[in-house]
């Protein structure tokens, strides 16, 4: 199927993302949030990271301007009615995206498809939300999404083969590298990385080295770019607690208990770089 113009729902860091690189590779882009507030700050983030891009010789000033042209605001999801394709990028909440999809469902044209951005939650069960469960689908993206090459695209159940294919084909245009995965927890990149994160804090909870030691081996003796106490700091602790559960619960395997330190930490409000204190502090 032809794209031409899309909506991306949520407007916060991953949203303003997906619909940077989506305006930026051609398409028409309306970008919604529920926070005008919300809405204002991806816009404008958006056009920062394109002028960047522009100072850094990555973007022509044409190409940049024709992008800035392309997106525009929209404070209503009735505006879906005008897309071939709706991106969902709202809070990690099956309650609000049931929600967004029921109403998506009712707004968008019958030949539309609809992708959800989530990092954990099960597509076959938001498609079921909808009439239109063949044309649903879990389009991944990583953050920061402009220079993440990975896109997982997740199969719901009743997900058809042409919207596979459409949603593969434009990851491939947005210059990504789309990976087929079945809608089980975790999809395929939490299930594997909130262990290896959930362990490493199993390690500085039972003594065996200090987060710095354990960052430190992981970064030369695995050639990690980055060690997991770090990267669960940045991905933020509430959201690697949350994988770990949605895993526990799925699975119903006791090796995905979340360490009780990660708990401890969420529940004294440490949630990583946003709060200022993770297993590593970010104060002044
Ligand atoms: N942060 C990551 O590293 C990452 C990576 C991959 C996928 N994801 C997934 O992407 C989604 C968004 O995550 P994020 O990090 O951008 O969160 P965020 O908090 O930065 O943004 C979420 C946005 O959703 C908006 N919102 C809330 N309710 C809404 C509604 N009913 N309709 C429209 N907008 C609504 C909020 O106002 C906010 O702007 C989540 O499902 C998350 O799991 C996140």
């Amino acid at each position: 199927m032809q794209l031409n113009k899309i909506m991306v729902v949520g407007a916060g860091q991953m949203g303003a993302g997906i619909a940077q690189v989506c305006a930026t590779a051609g398409l028409h882009v309306l970008l919604y949030d529920v926070s005008e507030a919300s809405l204002k700050k991806g816009i404008a983030g958006i056009q920062k990271r394109l002028q960047r891009a522009l100072e850094k010789g990555k973007l022509t000033g044409e190409a940049r301007q024709a992008a800035v042209n392309r997106l525009a605001s929209s404070t209503t999801l009735e505006d879906a009615q005008s897309c071939d394709l709706v991106i969902e990028a709202a809070v990690e909440n099956m309650e609000i995206k049931m929600d967004i999809f029921r109403q998506l469902d009712e707004y968008a044209p019958g030949h539309a498809i609809l992708a959800s951005n989530t990092s954990s939650l099960p597509i076959t069960e938001i498609a079921a939300a909808t009439k239109r469960p063949n044309q649903v689908i879990g389009m991944h993206f990583m953050n920061p999404v402009p220079v993440m090459k990975l896109v997982e695209v997740i199969r719901g159940l009743q997900t058809s083969n042409e919207t596979f294919e459409t949603v593969k084909q434009l990851a491939v245009r947005l210059e990504k590298t789309p990976v087929e995965v079945n809608d089980y927890p975790g999809f395929a990149a939490n299930r594997i990385l909130m262990p290896m994160i959930n362990e490493a804090i199993y390690a500085v909870y039972e003594g065996v080295s200090s987060p710095e030691d354990i960052d430190t081996v992981m970064k030369l003796g695995m050639n990690h770019p980055m060690g997991p106490l770090q990267l669960a700091d940045f991905i933020g602790l509430d959201t690697c607690l949350y994988i770990m559960e949605v895993l526990h619960e799925g699975f119903g395997d006791s090796k995905y208990r979340p360490c009780p330190l990660l708990r401890k930490y969420v529940k004294a409000g440490w949630l990583g770089k946003k709060t200022g204190q993770g297993f590593y502090s970010y104060q002044g």
